[in-house]
């Protein structure tokens, strides 16, 4: 692949701009860069992104018919490179702004269980990757654990099986992932991987995480 060729769509998914995520996907598009991708941040809490009216229109065409700021986001979703989902835990699971747009993945799903198509030609799996960042207020790890089944499913959607977390606990306070010890240059790090992954066995699902 030729430098710039690998593109890294980050997902802001918090209504809080700047807030905790926000920075931590900022650090991750920022080491995703300086290894020569093509970056682009998309605050999808500031996008019209409607849920889903279950009217299973996409289940005779693949397609969703809703008109709104999804249309933009699905070819991107479905043909870049790298996925960076930054979306913070609200009320025990994933911000409803994130799982709005994961439930809007149904088209996808119609696409590939209804229809038995290709959402994402064959050729092109190999080299999709996929990074989920979050941060939550509680002091345990297992806040994350009722939204890893969910985002699982989103990388799964988007035929994405390498993939990666990096999630913080015990920080609630807009911009208090500044003050953890590393925690950026951590997403850094990850947005690195994403380009510049390490080795992995054919097939094999990673799940690295920091749960600090
Ligand atoms: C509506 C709402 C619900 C929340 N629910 C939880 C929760 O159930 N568990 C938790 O650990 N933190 C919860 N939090 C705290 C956020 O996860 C925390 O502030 C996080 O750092 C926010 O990330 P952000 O700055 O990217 O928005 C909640 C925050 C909001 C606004």
């Amino acid at each position: 692949m030729e430098e710039g060729d690998f593109r890294v769509l980050g997902l802001a998914c918090s209504p809080r701009k700047g807030g905790n995520t926000d920075l931590m996907l900022e650090s991750a598009l920022e080491g995703a860069a300086a290894l020569g991708a093509t970056v682009e941040r998309v605050y999808v809490a500031h996008l019209d992104i409607h849920p889903c009216k279950a009217c299973n229109a996409c289940f005779k065409t693949g397609k969703c018919v809703q008109q709104d700021d999804m249309q933009g986001l699905y070819p991107k979703l479905l043909s870049y490179e790298g996925i960076i989902l930054a979306a913070p835990i609200f009320s025990m699971n994933l911000a409803a702004q994130a799982k709005i747009l994961i439930d809007r993945l149904q088209c996808c799903w119609a696409k590939k269980f209804v229809l038995k198509e290709h959402t994402v030609p064959v050729e092109e799996r190999a080299n999709r990757r996929g990074l989920w960042l979050s941060a939550a207020g509680f002091n345990k790890p297992e806040v994350f654990e009722h939204a890893l089944p969910t985002v699982r499913y989103f990388f799964g959607m988007l035929e994405i099986s390498r993939r990666e977390r990096v999630c913080f606990f015990n920080v609630d306070e807009k911009g208090a992932i500044k003050e953890v010890p590393g925690a950026l240059a951590e997403c850094r790090e990850a947005g690195e991987r994403l380009v510049h992954p390490p080795e992995y066995e054919e097939g094999e699902h990673e799940w690295l995480s920091s749960l600090s």
